[in-house]
């Protein structure tokens, strides 16, 4: 394929991706009206309902269908035993339902993440508020937008004027609760102006990419949860790296993301990290 001639095809996947995510964020407002039979995964914290499943049936045979020869990493589809592997094909990393536990509270914090990456590079993001309809897309070179208007990150260089947002992740043992709690300390003494916990690691990752916060850490989210922010992020002038400073590792369950590179290596040096296994060791894990 020439460039021009995958230009067009990423750019018809995209299209075809802001479809999918509308009608399944309108399957997941109806959903939540409903009783949720809920049943858990990894952790008692680690929450899947009905919907999650149906909804990710509905985006991965509905893209299977169009683009046949495509590869497809879904959370539903990893948690169930497929191996979540990055290949050098097209690639469609999918959270049906992001803040399922969320969902499952009738909080109004809940997203359809698509990203797209081919030859491992991340090519577009597509994340779509379920309860609030807004859009926020990414292509790899174009600019982020909400809703058809440009994104832009805050740029803010200083932490203690800073807002940061993270995410507890499925591990609640005495261990990881403590150094969770001891990074949020770190932060919060430095004095950032506030720490932020949404329970929806995409749109928080969002945030960052309106200016709306300065900075997101995170430990244990999962590919399916970075992959479209990480675009958004990017082309909205926002750094996106590993929590070790280096570049991001898309299956490593880790991240830091920041409107500024400052702030984002503020962070790295105040954070003591996380283990948890990485998305691609082949087994569904914490
Ligand atoms: C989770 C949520 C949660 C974050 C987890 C994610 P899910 O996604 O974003 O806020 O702490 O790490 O895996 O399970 O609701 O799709």
């Amino acid at each position: 394929m020439t460039s021009m001639e995958s230009d067009k095809c990423w750019q018809e996947c995209m299209d075809v991706a802001v479809q999918i995510a509308r009608s399944a964020g309108q399957v997941v407002r109806e959903a939540v009206k409903q009783e949720k039979r809920v049943s858990t995964k990894s952790t008692p914290a680690d929450l899947v309902t009905e919907a999650d499943h149906q909804v990710e049936e509905l985006i991965i045979s509905t893209l299977r269908e169009r683009f046949p020869s495509h590869r497809f990493i879904g959370e539903e589809s990893s948690a169930a035993g497929e191996k979540c592997i990055l290949t050098d094909s097209p690639t469609w990393i999918i959270d049906p339902i992001d803040g399922t536990c969320n969902f499952v509270h009738s909080f109004p914090m809940v997203a359809v993440s698509i990203g797209f990456a081919v030859k491992k590079e991340l090519e577009f993001g597509v994340i779509y508020h379920c309860f609030e309809e807004t859009l926020y897309t990414a292509r790899k070179g174009q600019g982020a937008f909400c809703n058809g208007l440009r994104l832009q990150v805050s740029k803010e260089k200083d932490v203690s004027k800073a807002l940061i947002l993270t995410e507890i992740g499925a591990k609640r043992d005495p261990k990881t609760l403590k150094i969770f709690s001891g990074n949020i300390e770190k932060l919060l003494s430095a004095p950032a102006h506030g720490v932020r916990i949404i329970g929806s690691s995409t749109l928080a990752l969002c945030q960052v990419a309106t200016g709306a916060a300065d900075a997101y850490y995170q430990y244990g989210l999962h590919c399916w949860d970075i992959a479209a922010a990480a675009v958004i992020i990017r082309e909205a002038g926002g750094v996106v790296i590993d929590t070790s400073g280096g570049p991001l590792d898309l299956m490593s369950r880790r991240v830091v993301a920041a409107g500024s590179q400052e702030i984002a290596s503020y962070i790295v040096q105040q954070l003591q990290p996380i283990s948890y296994e990485r998305d691609d060791n082949g087994h569904s894990t914490q």
